[in-house]
């Protein structure tokens, strides 16, 4: 294996904010009546907020327009946000960044590839905005997790092609998209042990053993 660039998942993998999504998701669909649980909630995990919508909706015992789907989902991202205001670097998952620093000095790029539109105010907010090589995040795709683009983007602004490349995931659908893309897939968390990852570690640090 020569790995020259690691491309992290943001919201479960750097950094707490997976929790705040499920929080706000469970708002919304207690407000509607809809059920949710943790169970559905992993299936949202990597998926875009407009997906992730839809998922929550087969619980509805009713139909949603179009409008009232847009409704719903800047409510949720209004509730979102909300919970972020206090987020700073102590809510950077342990060991990220021991792990982080020890990646750069063994001269391997890093990056964000995140299906999250929230992204640059989630990086500004844990004081992270300059620190990745690159930034590939929902701003840019058209299509999310499981399909590769945002890793594929990620990769092209390392300069780097993706046999080169290794994606960090705590979501299923962001390991399929690493293999999809051509990538080492490493998962962690949520993901861990999904049949799909090359390799499952039980904590971000482990990574420096495998690379
Ligand atoms: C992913 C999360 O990182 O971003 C998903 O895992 C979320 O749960 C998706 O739906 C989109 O996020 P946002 O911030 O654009 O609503
Ligand atoms: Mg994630």
């Amino acid at each position: 294996m020569n790995i020259k660039g690691i491309i992290f998942d943001l919201d479960g993998v750097i950094v707490s904010t997976d929790h705040f999504h499920y929080l706000a998701w469970k708002r919304l669909a207690d407000e509607e009546g809809i059920y949710f649980d943790e169970n559905i909630n992993n299936r949202l995990r990597g998926v875009s907020r407009m997906e992730s919508l839809e998922i929550i909706l087969e619980n509805a015992n009713r139909t949603y327009s179009e409008e009232e789907k847009k409704e719903l989902a800047q409510r949720k991202n209004n509730y979102y946000v909300d919970f972020l205001s206090n987020l700073a670097s102590k809510d950077i998952l342990p060991n990220v960044m021991s792990t982080l620093e020890a990646l750069k000095k063994k001269n391997i790029k890093i990056a964000i590839g995140s299906s999250s539109k929230n992204t640059p105010i989630i990086l500004k907010m844990i004081g992270l905005s300059d620190y990745f090589d690159a930034v590939a995040d929902g701003n840019d795709i058209k299509k999310s997790k499981p399909d590769p683009e945002v890793f594929l983007i990620a990769c092209e602004r390392l300069n780097l092609i993706p046999k080169e490349c290794m994606v960090i995931e705590d979501a299923k659908a962001g390991i399929d998209a690493a293999r999809l893309g051509g990538m080492i897939a490493v998962s962690i968390s949520d993901a861990y042990g999904y049949e799909k990852s090359d390799y499952s570690l039980k904590s971000i640090e482990d990574l420096l053993s495998i690379i």
